[in-house]
């Protein structure tokens, strides 16, 4: 059966605001062009419909590629054509290759990479009951202001009927062409343009992950929304135990403690720092400590145990990999950490360039910790994927 709902996904802007050498369209967001990610999306949606990629001229076989591998055995009912100077004229071309059975269109900015097929649906399914256009919205959360010549704020704006609206945009299909074919000036949107033909819109709820992809910052937020739900998340454990030496002083994540017995080791014998490292080494899957700096490597005699820190991040960096966070449990009956956990937590934060917190615990007198003989720390540290 031939689909009766249309989707023009419009990608045939340069995205000059993004200030990529290729079109916004085929910049890679983590790894995947941004038309690809979009397409994605539509795919997902469970209305069958007819896809038409609208592409720069320049990249129409490029587009037919990401068609064909987001599509699989579908890619023959997709369409890519070329777009034209502006997003309406490039929505004129997408509507153009519509074929005869599609009733209802959605035209769709590729730019919203990461719209939730839910929303395809939900759009599809308001034109359908109402017979109008439809639009996702989201409320205005900002205050609004209007401001006038030299900076000058004139007045508040009543943002209680405000909303900030996204794609896809949907509409009757023949009400569409008849906007579209008695166009005479751009518009900011296809509602707008559908409105000024005398068509009725009405809006559904959108959705945040719908936001556009304009500016180097949006790239970012898209890469750190990705990031956060991808499978590149791995987590590693590391312990490290030292016993006390009444002779030395004590560091211990990475601050110096006054009256403290120290602890016996090769380098300021540093449970905790040594822990953190174990613990990103064990994520990044690069091995520990021992094996990566050696026990007896005479650089590290007495060493500030936060060079090792910053080795340590730099492998895990290579690697591949960023800090989530770390969460360390000490192990001791000495020192006692409370009074200065924040200014501990502040310190190990900025060491590792991420959220560092720690908890301790006494062992209710048993073990070698509970006897005072030293001290164990536990690490916990979470990486994402970097690339
Ligand atoms: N678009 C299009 N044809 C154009 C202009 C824009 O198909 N002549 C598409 C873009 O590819 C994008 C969507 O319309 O998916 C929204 O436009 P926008 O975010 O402004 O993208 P660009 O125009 O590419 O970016 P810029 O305005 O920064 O150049
Ligand atoms: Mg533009």
């Amino acid at each position: 059966m031939t689909p009766t709902l249309g989707i023009v996904v419009v990608a045939a802007g340069s995205g000059a605001r993004l200030g990529d050498a290729e079109p916004k369209a085929f910049v890679a967001l983590r790894g995947m062009p941004i038309l690809e990610r979009a397409l994605r999306g539509v795919f997902d949606s469970v209305e069958p419909a007819q896809v038409v990629v609208v592409a720069p001229e320049s990249h129409l076989k490029a587009a037919r590629t990401i068609a064909d591998r987001v599509a699989g055995p579908a890619s023959s009912s997709v369409a890519v054509v070329a777009g034209g100077r502006t997003r309406q004229a490039s929505v004129a071309a997408g509507l153009a290759a519509l074929l005869p059975a599609v009733d209802t269109v959605l035209v769709h900015d590729a730019a919203r990479a990461l719209t939730p097929p839910a929303l395809f649906d939900r759009v599809a399914r308001a034109v359908r009951s109402t017979a109008g256009g439809v639009i996702p919205a989201l409320p205005v959360t900002d205050t609004i202001k209007r401001v006038g010549v030299g900076a000058v704020v004139l007045d508040t704006v009543d943002r209680s009927d405000l909303v900030h609206v996204q794609t896809p945009q949907g509409f009757p299909r023949a009400a569409l062409e008849a906007a579209y074919a008695s166009a005479t000036e751009e518009h900011t949107d296809d509602a707008a343009l559908f409105a000024a033909n005398g068509g009725s819109v009405t809006v559904v709820e959108g959705e945040a992950r719908a936001f556009k992809i304009t500016t180097p910052w949006d790239l970012r937020r898209a890469e750190n929304v990705l990031g956060a739900q991808t499978a590149g998340l791995r987590v590693g454990t590391g312990v490290d135990v030292h016993g006390y030496d009444e002779a030395a002083p004590l560091w211990l994540g990475g601050l110096y403690w006054s009256g403290e017995p120290g602890l016996a080791g090769h380098s300021d014998g540093d449970a905790v720092l040594h822990a953190i490292c174990d613990a990103l080494l064990s994520a990044a899957g690069l091995g520990d400590l021992g094996s990566r700096f050696g026990t007896s490597d005479p650089r590290f005699t007495g060493a500030a145990s936060a060079v090792f820190v910053r080795e340590t991040l730099a492998l895990v960096d290579g690697a591949g990999f960023a800090v989530v966070n770390v969460a360390v449990q000490l192990v001791a009956t000495r020192p006692k950490i409370a009074s200065r956990r924040s200014e501990l937590e502040a310190h190990l934060s900025s060491l590792v360039g991420a959220p560092v917190t720690i908890g301790a615990t006494t062992t209710d007198g048993l073990g070698f910790t509970g006897r005072g003989e030293g001290v164990a720390a536990i690490a916990t540290a979470l990486l994402t994927a970097s690339v």
